[in-house]
């Protein structure tokens, strides 16, 4: 857990010269760079930081969100950098370029993004055969999946997902919750999440990876409770709350009425208030992966005393440096002795 402190300051000469670029070629810049950077073994985290979570052993609970690595270009580098598992995606069946640039803003001045980008992604085949050379990882990549823009049948879209990436994944996250694909989010309604996870369900392999579910933080009185029992019904193994949110907090930025997702620090309420909603609904019965606004150890705990088993981040990254998962780990590792828990996993929906 040594060198942290090394590259924070290395990403504090970098940060100027990344945000001198607009958002998204500062973010292919560092795909780039990562991608020519020496793989690195993965660090060796406490072992109070291990937990076992739908069958998965994960050797920290912080992980790196979708959205980042949308085309499996540089998970194993992201391991090495220090997240304890990283989610590439989402992927849809066949390519599609997104929406019309721009289509993603930094707020500095609210510690937030604002992205519109529309599932950009270079589609399920070429995915697959780049994560085929990662098999030999020894960490934990998870595979985000959606559907295309232009698809007749989105839950075909999703089966084929489910069967297209199961092989090369250690988990699968059915996203139904990304706000830029105009009527996704009205999968999460219950007749028609009935019939998208009852075919994910018929298509799965029984000996393939586990599937999660990803949900909106905008969701409606009872919904909680709804997702939650038909998400148990068909056998999901953990739901993860929450993705950006299309409501617009009080923000300062001049990008604040860019229309697209909202996440980073004003999230950060709501994914905490919808977490613990979905706490209360399953009463522990389904694992729970905490995300949204989370840039501190106090943030990561906050939410896993809420409940959450796991948490991932995505734009305080873009503010830190990905030092930030290292941090966040070690500070997670110091309260779990300094509260008397045995392990993480102790500590898990004790607020
Ligand atoms: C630029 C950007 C792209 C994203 N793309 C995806 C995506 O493709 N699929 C997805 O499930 N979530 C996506 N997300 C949402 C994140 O995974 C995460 O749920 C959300 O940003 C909240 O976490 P954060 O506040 O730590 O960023 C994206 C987020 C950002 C900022």
């Amino acid at each position: 857990m040594q060198g942290g402190t090394a590259r924070v300051s290395l990403y504090s000469l970098v940060r100027p010269l990344a945000f001198v670029l607009d958002a998204e070629r500062a973010h292919r810049a560092t795909i780039a760079t990562l991608k020519l950077a020496p793989r690195r073994r993965p660090p060796d985290f406490p072992p109070s930081l291990r937990s076992t979570v739908a069958g998965l052993d994960f050797p920290s609970p912080v992980g790196l969100a979708a959205g980042f690595d949308k085309d499996a270009e540089v998970p194993e580098q992201m391991l090495g950098l220090g997240f304890g598992f990283v989610e590439v995606g989402t992927i849809t069946p066949k390519p599609q370029s997104g929406n019309a640039k721009p289509r993603l803003f930094r707020l500095a001045d609210d510690g937030a993004v604002i992205n519109r980008m529309g599932f950009n992604n270079q589609g399920q085949p070429s995915a697959f055969q780049r994560l085929l050379d990662c098999t030999h990882v020894h960490g934990i990549i998870g595979v985000n999946i959606g559907a295309n823009k232009d698809s007749e049948d989105r839950i075909a879209d999703y089966v084929e997902g489910v069967r297209a990436m199961s092989p090369v994944a250690r988990y699968l996250t059915i996203n139904i919750s990304s706000p830029n694909t105009p009527g996704l989010r009205q999968l999460q309604d219950e007749g028609t999440l009935r019939a998208l996870l009852s075919a994910v369900e018929g298509a799965r392999d029984p000996k393939g990876p586990p599937i999660f579910l990803k949900v909106a933080p905008d969701l409606g009185e009872g919904e909680p409770d709804q997702i939650v029992r038909v998400a148990i019904q068909h056998g999901i193994d953990a739901i993860i709350v929450s993705n950006t949110t299309v409501s617009r907090p009080q923000l300062k930025s001049k990008w604040r009425d860019e229309a697209g997702g909202l996440s980073g620090a004003p999230l950060k309420p709501l994914a905490l208030k919808a977490l613990r909603e979905f706490r209360s609904a399953s009463g522990g019965e389904i694992p729970l992966i905490g995300v949204g606004g989370i840039a501190t150890a106090d943030d990561a705990w906050e939410r896993i005393r809420a409940g959450a088993s796991l948490v991932q981040l995505y734009s305080a990254m873009v503010y830190q440096g990905p030092a930030i998962a290292r941090r966040i780990a070690a500070g997670l590792a110091e309260r779990v002795s300094r509260e008397g828990f045995g392990n993480i996993a102790e500590a898990v929906g004790t607020e």
